[in-house]
């Protein structure tokens, strides 16, 4: 017998920003699986039950979801912002692809969220106005030299950039590197945001520009947006600045 199993993405923080369809299956749902702090972010019932798990065991936490799922269970595996950015359900695809052939029974839903850059973005203007892209400068999973190299050519193309997971204990040096890996590509004026806690309490947004841009403002639960040359910073008397990538290139015939 199968069960269900449904990936969330809880939003950034403000449960005013968790989707009413994410809510509804959170409230159906018989077991959670996650990350604590996301786990933590729920009201469940009695008779819900948890089952946390620390950050970097995605693969096991798959697993068991997966597991549970295909003994009848409605599973919910619980993700921050969106749960297919750098998150579970690619995970799940993963353990899916490789695992027994039960788990391709499963249903699987994902359900998505309030991603951390549309979040930012949406502080301060319309950065990501124009063509952009998402790069994790995690290199848990990936060779630094391949982020190296997506940085110069998302750079030299002109993309916006939001940079998520840009730095942690056991990665102190990365975003120092990604900065002046960008300063030899993009003029020293390009406005850079940091974007901390979007949407929860202890939020903190900060503009400056890549000259300036120290990557001790930066913590894991900050997400970077990087502008492309055409970005602007629009000032406004006692009001803060508006950032916004216009919707049109520069080469575009008007
Ligand atoms: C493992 S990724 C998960 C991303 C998540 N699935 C999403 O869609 O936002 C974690 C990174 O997301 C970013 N992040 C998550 N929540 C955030 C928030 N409320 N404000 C700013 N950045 C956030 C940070 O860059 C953090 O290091």
């Amino acid at each position: 017998m199968s069960g269900r199993l449904t990936i969330v993405g809880l939003g950034p923080g403000n449960p005013e920003q968790t989707t009413p369809e994410v809510t509804r299956a959170i409230a159906g749902a018989s077991d959670f699986y996650g990350y604590a702090p996301y786990l933590d972010r729920l009201s469940l019932r009695p008779g819900q039950i948890r089952h946390a798990s620390d950050n970097r065991e995605e693969l096991d936490r798959s697993a068991a979801a997966l597991n549970r799922a295909c003994e009848g269970g409605d599973v919910c595996v619980v993700s921050g912002g969106d749960p297919g950015v750098f998150a579970m359900a690619a995970a799940i695809c993963e353990a899916v692809e490789n695992g027994p052939d039960a788990w391709r029974q499963v249903e699987i839903t994902v359900l998505p969220g309030i991603t951390a850059m549309l979040a930012v973005a949406a502080r301060i203007g319309a950065p990501l106005g124009h063509d952009f892209c998402a790069i994790s400068l995690s290199d848990n999973l990936k060779p630094w030299e391949l982020i190296e190299k997506r940085l110069a050519a998302a750079a030299e193309a002109g993309f916006v950039m939001a940079f998520y997971n840009p730095i942690s204990r056991a990665r102190p040096w990365q975003l120092g590197k990604a900065f002046d890996c960008l300063r030899t590509v993009l003029p020293v004026d390009t406005v850079v945001v940091f974007g901390r806690a979007a949407g929860r309490p202890d939020e903190r947004i900060e503009i400056t520009d890549l000259a300036a841009a120290d990557p001790a403002k930066a913590d894991m639960a900050t997400c970077i947006i990087v502008g492309s040359p055409e970005t602007r910073s629009i000032s406004r008397p006692g009001l803060p600045p508006l950032v916004y990538t216009p919707r049109f290139a520069k080469e575009a015939s008007r």
